[in-house]
């Protein structure tokens, strides 16, 4: 098959990081090529270049044989080269329409006038096309949930009818009805000889839907696998670079004694999302949520944390209610918000003054006044334990891989003495190594007596972790799961649809 993406000895630095150095890589036609590697190793910089994006420093890059050197990611998709990056994608003020035809007004405007119905007639049908019709095309893309925003995205980009698609660690933050349509869009794009380049840091998915696998480590090229020489092991290793030794998720199933609760919530309800919701949260649990994407449990997140009011019901812990954010921090609770980049970071900000913002009443030593030097221990412990990879801690967090910035919202409340967690895809777009370590310190967190909360599209990891799980369904509170060995995930999604 001849080669459609040729990438030749690209260098890319950014300051003193190297993210690229001396990287080749091709793609062939009719095939999906998985990228690998931890977080920081140069997978979206690497893609992000040859969509035009951004620029490299050295090396050269080939389309269909042809030197490729796009000026725009909107040249590049017009000329057959499409990308769903890993972040926000779309524009929140202006409808899905307007992002899904974004400088493209010119098509549909007669004189001085954008002939709106006819632009969101074509959105509506390029969603629909993909399976997304639950979207309403006229819509603010604020208004869409995270997920929601993907699938315009991915409207947009197939509009186009890309010859390369490059899909940049979406499917994590999907549901399976996300999942499903990308992963239909890919199969559909290799029958048609088109290329794939599927980023993913789930290994059994890349296992599954890939033909071959290039693993980057440290910005370099450390070997590509044909898909007869898959084997979990071997990948971890080229990845890491050793071993992973240990197992993944807890492995203790023996029946603990009940415990007191610490968190109530009576009869929530809330537009759809909440309907006559009850839930008590133990101490020293780890209280699972799961249910497909619009089961209501990100916006269940949101209200136990305040950051959302429900229309009725009551919310304790240990009797006592709290109205705001600031309120249910004072009761020792701490949130991860599925939506980083808008709820949980500020990124034109610090990787310090992220992590300390939570931490502050635990800095400060007297009441108002921050000891500089106790700010820098606390934030490089945060540093250090996660393995953020960055230069220094004042490195701001707009400039940190996916996977590092998930790292900063999650280290953000750890080193914080929260006694209860709402965690929301906490370890979405994070690699196996880091993962690991966030599953050990949730452990120990729960043995210390902390309850967590643990909202998750990833039926494995909310089987592996949870003392109970609750399942979801259109608001509602469908079935209550003890963790047990037998659970499979088929037991599961069962109750989810
Ligand atoms: N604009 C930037 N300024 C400074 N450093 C950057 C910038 N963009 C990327 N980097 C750095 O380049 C390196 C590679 O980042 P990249 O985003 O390609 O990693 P990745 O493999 O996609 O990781 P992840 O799995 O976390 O998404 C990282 O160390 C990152 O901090
Ligand atoms: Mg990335």
């Amino acid at each position: 098959m001849p080669d459609i993406v040729e990438i030749k000895n690209m260098s890319k630095r950014f300051g003193p990081t190297v993210a690229l150095d001396d990287v080749s890589l091709s793609a062939c036609s009719g095939e999906v090529l998985g990228l690998i590697g931890e977080n920081g190793s140069g997978k979206s910089t690497a893609t992000s270049i040859y969509a035009g994006m951004q620029k490299c420093d050295e090396g050269t890059m080939l389309f269909k044989g042809q030197p490729w050197n796009p000026l725009s990611m909107n040249d590049a998709l017009a000329k057959g080269v499409g990308m769903i990056v890993q972040e926000n994608g779309t524009v929140p003020g202006i409808s899905a329409a307007e992002n899904i035809f974004l400088g493209e007004t010119a098509e549909f405007t007669n004189g001085l006038f954008v002939n709106r119905k006819k632009m969101i007639e074509k959105a509506q049908n390029a969603l629909d096309r993909i399976g997304a019709d639950h979207i309403n095309a006229a819509l603010p893309a604020g208004a869409l949930d995270f997920q929601d925003r993907k699938l315009v995205e991915i409207a947009r980009v197939m509009e186009k009818n890309p010859d390369v698609l490059v899909v940049d660690e979406t499917t994590t933050a999907l549901s399976q009805k996300g999942r499903d349509i990308i992963y239909r869009i890919m199969e559909e794009m290799k029958n048609a000889g088109k290329t794939v380049i599927f980023i993913s840091h789930d290994l059994d998915e890349i296992m599954n839907r890939c033909d071959r696998l290039t693993v980057l480590r440290d910005g370099k090229i450390i070997r590509t696998f044909n898909s007869d020489e898959f084997e979990e092991g071997a990948i971890k290793a080229a990845m890491i670079g050793r071993e992973l030794s240990g197992s993944y998720y807890r492995d203790d199933y023996e029946e603990e004694t009940e415990s007191e609760t610490v968190l109530t919530a009576e009869h929530l309800n809330l537009t759809d999302q909440l309907i006559d919701f009850s839930m008590e949260v133990r101490k020293g649990e780890i209280l699972g949520i799961g249910g497909l994407s619009h089961c209501g449990m990100h916006t269940l997140g949101k209200v136990l944390f305040a950051a959302e009011k429900a229309e009725s019901g009551t919310i304790k812990v240990h009797d006592h209610t709290y109205e705001n954010e600031a309120a249910a921090m004072k009761e020792g609770i701490g949130y991860v918000a599925k939506d980083r980049d808008t709820e949980s970071l500020v990124l034109e900000a610090s990787i310090k003054d992220n992590i300390a913002i939570a931490g502050l009443d635990r800095i400060a030593v007297k009441k108002h006044f921050i000891f500089r030097k106790n700010e820098n221990r606390y934030v490089d412990e945060q540093v250090a334990s996660l393995s953020i990879k960055c230069n220094d801690s004042s490195q701001y967090v707009s400039t940190l891989s996916g996977g590092n910035k998930q790292k900063v919202a999650f280290g953000k409340w750890m080193g914080r003495d929260s006694q209860i967690l709402i965690l929301d895809c906490p370890t979405r777009g994070v690699d196996i190594g880091v993962k690991q370590s966030m599953y050990q310190l949730m452990y120990r967190m729960k043995q210390e007596g902390k309850s967590i909360i643990l909202i998750s599209e990833e039926m494995a990891e909310l089987i592996g972790m949870s003392d109970r799980l609750l399942i979801m369904k259109d608001g509602r509170l469908q079935k209550e799961l003890k963790r047990s060995r037998e659970l499979s995930e088929a037991d599961v999604i069962e109750y989810m649809i």
